[in-house]
């Protein structure tokens, strides 16, 4: 059943206040719930209805007065009411079973206790309520169970009470003060151990800053809890946005369907992106903590004090709070590095995501199963999107248009064409057509033509858009709802080098003089020219800098051009970005000839040789140099095919990294000797900015297969004084058939069966691996007993990794990894189908392979289709796919 935007209505009923109560029991919990209610008078609609999936009603009063089963209509979606008064009381009660809530949505036990996730429709399983978040409320929350085995009670807000009571019980009663809609609320009943500290914000509050794990778990908190910290300072000194409760508190979960959720006051965490020690935790992980945390907490004004008025706009908290999340990581991280990433996360995830049969626009006009639009596209491109505001306003009427956004509607739960005014009205700059963005699907294409007049010193950039229609517009317009297409409002930044590298001054025809090397140039039409004055001679153009929009940039570079921009473009992304152009062009040239003959240019070994050494370069930055020594992923370069060859991808990459491995041997064992860290671990930007090219290098080295060189990255693993070396030495050794794979793999093991987190590292490097046993290993390891098909993180380390990250297996001739996915998909869709439909989504490129691979492909896609008893979570996911 799909849901259309257009559709929205306005609630009919209100909820002012709501009182819940829930007693946790041996095998079920009891819910009561106290609404106040009243008539919407906006809404013309006069019946209740009340979200409700998965609950037994046991009670029902309206104002103190009983209702009986002929007073509502009930049903397995909820329940209506049609004749009530203006205002009044609802009580309901419900019995619900946490227990064997298996898909980790609404109240849920994991191994220490009860906890919730909420986001988007979990509320309605956890009591009767008008489930939207146009609906804001004040809620309070007393909990009650049992006080030895679940003695930490937690709800949004502040405690306002909390007492014994008979049989080992206790309670606790929350309050928040804040109206908020229900997906955001939590509560926690657990045995869980904390570590607090304090945050003092400019204006006086003293917030609680509290980390709950896991007993024994407390020498993992410190960076979580430093990074929160860091976040509320971040906050006030950039947006100027405070910590508006006393406590802000941070529950880590071992179980949990996404990375984190940001309940008011409340967050839940996935350990994952918690809990962190040198030995357990990498650099990445590190990283992924900051921005985790950064962003959860960046959510309370964007997201929570300012809502989204329906799932539909989703963008507007996260594209926002992504964007907001990345600038943190720019200004405490590395800006280039951490630009770099994005970039490529963007393109390995959201574009193909964009090409494919799950295409939308960052704001979806339908959708079967609004967790299938927790994607790439509302996320990652939504923060581009707002990052192309940002460029074309400018950092001052941003900020402007971010104030200006929280003085209309604090407090208020509304739609992205709210926040877009904002930021037209503060800046001046009309964005009518740029909203487009939330409208249209589909990556577009800029085709860049340059031309140089010798004799008039001109320059000429002539850029055409194209947008064709994606499966998503075929779809709307079926629907009887065709999507008008136009050509997108969007920022080209740019600068003009010449033959020494030098940044050359820009003077556009018309103006008097030149403004600066580099420019923002405004598109807005499907072609454009930019003429450039007194140019002596033909620049190398230095197109998109920062990645300034998320477009495929079409522009015929040599070989030699994208050399010289990448020893000398004064933006790091583009250096970056053409050393992956020049390698995605040698790789797909190899991929052509099946990396037979000499097919690998000299110059190009000459230039990786140049960027190594510009690390040790007095301004040189290892951890840029070990982005650029990355080579674009097996999946980006199945992207840029027609049809694609996963075998011969993966064959052409391997030959280019031993061929670089064998001509830059001295080069890499020097730069590795020279990289080594004598310091404590500290996983600050320097230190791994070092450890990332020192690994890069042995990973390099790791190709040669000589004995040298195994024990090499033997001797790597043996003397590893943190996660990040081990790891580099393991993934190493997991692509090794040598007899010594398995000592090192099974020691791992043993050494940190008990800490989950290591284990899913030890589950993604084999499940990653290139070995031919790979598939048969990840088989024989979903029957290990490391292996909970319950637990999402098993499931993202070993099965997700295996279809994501792992094409020569996933995309094997035999059809095995298609169908290894598929067995999973079915099985996991009875507990876990959010989970099942992430796994779902790896089948989403098939029609971009070989008839033969289309055919195994479609025969698991419709076997999957089949399955009686589907969730639409798969369903929808599999059927766009199948179309
Ligand atoms: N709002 C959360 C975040 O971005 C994600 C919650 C997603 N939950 C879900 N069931 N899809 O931080
Ligand atoms: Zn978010």
């Amino acid at each position: 059943q799909t849901i259309y935007l257009k559709d929205y209505t306005v609630p009919a009923y209100l909820v002012d206040q709501l009182a819940l109560d829930i007693a946790i029991h041996t095998g079920f919990a009891r819910v009561t719930a106290r609404l106040s209610m009243r008539r919407n008078p906006a809404a013309t609609a006069s019946a209740l209805w009340l979200d409700g999936e998965d609950l037994q009603l046991e009670a029902l009063s309206i104002d103190g007065r009983a209702l009986s089963p002929a007073d509502y209509v009930l049903s397995d979606a909820g329940l209506s009411i049609t004749t009530l008064p203006e205002a009044f009381v609802l009580e309901s009660v419900v019995r619900i079973e946490p227990d064997k809530n298996t898909q980790l949505s609404g109240l849920y036990r994991s191994k220490d206790g009860y906890f919730t996730q909420c986001e988007a429709q979990g509320f309605r399983r956890i009591t009767f309520y008008p489930d939207r978040p146009d609906v804001m409320a004040k809620f309070s929350c007393t909990l009650h169970a049992d006080k030895a085995a679940f003695p930490v009670l937690l709800a949004n807000g502040n405690p306002v009470a909390q007492g014994d009571e008979a049989n080992g019980f206790h309670w606790a009663k929350w309050e928040d003060p804040f109206a908020k809609p229900a997906y955001l609320f939590a509560c926690v009943a657990a045995k869980l151990d904390v570590v607090e500290d304090y945050y003092t914000t400019t204006s006086g509050r003293r917030v609680r800053c509290a980390v709950y794990v896991e007993p024994g778990k407390l020498d993992q908190c410190d960076h979580a809890l430093a990074a929160l910290k860091k976040s509320m300072k971040w906050d006030e000194d950039v947006f100027g946005l405070e910590m508006d409760l006393e406590h802000y508190m941070i529950v880590a979960v071992g179980d949990f369907n996404m990375g984190a959720m940001e309940n008011k006051g409340l967050n839940i965490f996935n350990t994952k992106y918690v809990l962190a020690r040198p030995d357990t935790a990498t650099d990445t992980d590190y990283q992924n903590i900051d921005r985790v945390v950064a962003h959860e907490y960046f959510h309370n004004w964007t997201g929570n004090r300012v809502t989204c008025r329906d799932w539909f706009q989703l963008s507007l908290k996260e594209g926002l709070t992504v964007f907001r999340d990345q600038n943190f990581g720019m200004d405490v991280h590395s800006a280039g590095v951490t630009r770099i990433q994005e970039v490529r996360t963007l393109r390995a995830a959201q574009f193909p995501e964009d090409a494919g049969p799950m295409a939308h626009p960052i704001r979806p006009a339908s959708y079967a199963e609004i967790n299938n639009f927790y994607t790439a596209t509302v996320y990652e491109k939504g923060a581009e999107v707002i990052r192309m505001i940002h460029t074309l306003i400018g950092k001052a009427a941003f900020r402007q248009g971010m104030d200006l956004y929280f003085a209309r509607h604090d407090g208020q739960a509304v739609t992205c064409e709210d926040f877009v005014a904002a930021m037209q009205d503060a800046s001046g700059l009309d964005l009518t057509q740029f909203q487009r963005w939330y409208n249209q699907a589909g990556t577009p294409r800029l085709v860049v033509k340059s031309a140089f007049d010798a004799a008039a010193k001109r320059y000429t950039l002539t850029v055409t858009q194209h947008y064709p229609a994606t499966p998503y517009e075929e779809r709307m317009a079926a629907d009887g709802l065709p999507q008008a297409r136009g050509p997108y409002h969007l920022p080209l930044v740019i600068g003009l080098l010449d033959a020494a590298g030098k940044e050359l001054p820009l003077r556009l025809s018309g103006e008097t003089s030149a403004a600066g090397t580099q420019r923002v140039l405004t598109l807005r039409e499907d072609t454009q020219t930019f003429v450039f004055e007194d140019i002596a001679s033909e620049p190398v153009p230095s197109l998109l800098r920062g990645f300034s929009a998320p477009v495929v940039l079409d522009y015929d570079y040599s070989d030699a051009a994208l050399t010289h921009l990448m020893a000398h473009d004064s933006d790091a992304v583009n250096r970056w970005e053409a050393g992956q152009r020049l390698a995605t062009g040698i790789l797909l040239k190899g991929v052509e000839h099946k990396a037979q003959g000499e097919w690998i240019p000299a110059p190009y070994v000459d230039a990786i040789r140049a960027l190594l050494a510009s690390a040790f370069a007095p301004a040189g930055d290892p951890a840029l140099v070990a982005e650029a020594l990355l080579l674009p992923s097996e999946t980006y370069l199945a992207e840029q095919m027609a049809v694609v060859d996963p075998d011969a991808i993966h064959a052409a990459r391997l030959a280019l990294r031993q061929h670089l491995a064998r001509a830059l041997r001295s080069e890499f064992e020097s730069a590795y000797a020279q990289l080594a860290i004598d310091a404590p671990y500290s996983p600050d930007g320097a230190q791994s900015g070092k450890r990332a090219l020192r690994n890069a290098c042995l990973g390099y080295l790791a190709e040669l297969g000589d004995e040298a060189a195994n024990a090499l990255v033997l001797s790597h693993y043996e003397q590893a004084a943190n996660m990040t070396d081990t790891m580099a030495a393991l993934s190493a050794i997991a692509n090794l058939d040598i007899p010594a794979r398995h000592t090192v793999l099974d020691s791992f093991y043993s050494k940190w069966k008990h800490e989950a987190l290591v284990v899913d590292k030890w589950l993604q490097v084999q499940s990653t691996s290139r070995l031919a046993t790979t598939t048969a290993d990840v088989r024989a390891l979903m029957a290990h007993e490391a292996f909970d098909i319950r637990n999402p993180n098993k499931v993202y380390a070993l099965v997700r990794a295996f279809c994501a990250a792992n094409p020569k297996h996933f995309h094997a001739a035999d059809g095995s990894g298609y169908k290894l996915a598929a067995d999973v998909i079915v099985e996991l869709d009875a507990m876990n189908p959010q989970v099942a439909s992430r796994i779902a989504r790896t089948f989403d490129r098939w029609k971009k392979f070989d008839a033969a691979r289309q055919a195994l492909a479609r025969v698991q896609l419709e076997r999957i289709r089949a399955h009686v008893g589907l969730s639409s979570d798969v369903s929808e996911v599999v059927s766009k796919a199948l179309d």
